[in-house]
C-alpha cells in the first residue's frame, strides 16, 4: 500500500484563496482592511523568517500588518508596551507574539497581556484553559494544532473513538493539539522524552501527530498499517548533495512510513503552509467580530 499524500500547499493555497475573498469583502464593507500586529523579539534567524513568511501570506491576502520588532536585549517592559498598543490599535484585529521570547523575557506574562478578542495564535492561558475544558470553547484556537486537525478533516478521518497518539508535548503544538483531538472525541496518549516504549505506543495511533522536533526520530515499522500521520517535524539537516548544502526533513522517516501509512504530509509542504494559513483564518475572524462590536 502506498499512503495518500496529505498536500498541505493545495490546500492551503485554497483557502488562502478564500480569505483573500473575505478580505476584500471586509475592506469593501468596513472601508479598512483587517490587520495583524506582529511582536517579534531578538534576532533568531527562524523566528525573522516565519514573521516574513506570515507577513507576505498575509499582505498577499489583503491583511495589513504592523511590526513591532524590538531587539535581543529587549525588556519586559519594552515588550509589554508593544502589546499594549497594538491592544488599543483600533487598525489592529489580531496579534501575533512570536515565540520563542529570549530568555529574559517572562514569555507567560507577556502572553497574558494580549486581548482574548485579538489572541489569533490562541496563547492567551484563558484561551488554552477553555480548550482543555469539556464543553467550553476558546475564542482562538493555536495555528500550527488547528492546521493539523483540518488536514485530518480534509482526508476524512473519523476520530471519535480514534486511538490518537501524539508525540511531543509542546505548548504550541503536543499539548493544544492533543486538547483538540481529546475534543473532537478521539482517545489521546500524548509521549514525550520520558515515555517508555515509544515505538509500541505509537503502533497502537490510528491517527498519529508527530511534533517532536528529532529528524526522522519515528520509523517507518513504528507505523500502524493504514494510520494517518501529520508531520509537524521541520528539522535541518546537512545534505551535501543539494545546492544549499542541507535540506528539511520531518519527525517522521518519511520514506519508510509511505508503504504502511494510510494517508501522510510531506515536509516541507505539509503541516507549514497550514500553520500560516490558520492565522490568517484567525485574523479574519477576529476582524469581523471587532468591526460588528465597533458599529454597534
Ligand atoms: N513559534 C513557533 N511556532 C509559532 C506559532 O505558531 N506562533 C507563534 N507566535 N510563535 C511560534
Amino acid at each position: 500500500m502506498t499512503a495518500t499524500i496529505i498536500d498541505g500547499v493545495e490546500i492551503a493555497n485554497r483557502m488562502r484563496a478564500e480569505i483573500a475573498t473575505q478580505a476584500a469583502d471586509f475592506k469593501q464593507t468596513y472601508g479598512y482592511a483587517p490587520g495583524l500586529g506582529v511582536v517579534l523579539v531578538g534576532d533568531n534567524p527562524a523566528s525573522r523568517q516565519y514573521v516574513r513568511m506570515k507577513q507576505r501570506a498575509c499582505e498577499q491576502a489583503g491583511i495589513t500588518s504592523v511590526s513591532h520588532l524590538l531587539p535581543s536585549t529587549a525588556t519586559q517592559n519594552e515588550v509589554e508596551a508593544a502589546v499594549h498598543e497594538l491592544n488599543d490599535d483600533p487598525a489592529v484585529h489580531g496579534i501575533l507574539v512570536q515565540l520563542p521570547m529570549p530568555p529574559q523575557i517572562d514569555e507567560e506574562r507577556v502572553l497574558r497581556l494580549v486581548s482574548l478578542e485579538k489572541d489569533v495564535d490562541g496563547f492567551h492561558p484563558l484561551n488554552i484553559g477553555l480548550l482543555g475544558m469539556k464543553g467550553r470553547e476558546p475564542i482562538f484556537t493555536p495555528a500550527t494544532p488547528t492546521g493539523c486537525m483540518v488536514l485530518l478533516d480534509e482526508v476524512g478521518v473519523d476520530l471519535d473513538g480514534a486511538n490518537a497518539v501524539v508525540v511531543g508535548r509542546s505548548n504550541i503544538v503536543g499539548l493544544p493539539v492533543s486538547l483538540m483531538l481529546l475534543k473532537a472525541n478521539a482517545t489521546v496518549t500524548v509521549c514525550h522524552s520520558r515515555t517508555k516504549n515509544i515505538a509500541d505506543v505509537v503502533r497502537g495511533a490510528d491517527v498519529l501527530i508527530a511534533a517532536i522536533g528529532r529528524p526522522e526520530y519515528i520509523k517507518g515499522d513504528w507505523i500502524k498499517p493504514g494510520a494517518v500521520v501529520i508531520d509537524v517535524g521541520s528539522n535541518k539537516v546537512d545534505d551535501p548533495t543539494s545546492e544549499r548544502g542541507y535540506r528539511f526533513v520531518g519527525d517522521v522517516d518519511y520514506e519508510g512510513a509511505l508503504n504502511v501509512a494510510g494517508a501522510i504530509t510531506k515536509v516541507p509542504g505539509g503541516v507549514g503552509p497550514m500553520t500560516i494559513t490558520m492565522l490568517m483564518v484567525n485574523t479574519m475572524k477576529a476582524a469581523r467580530f471587532l468591526a460588528r462590536k465597533t458599529a454597534m
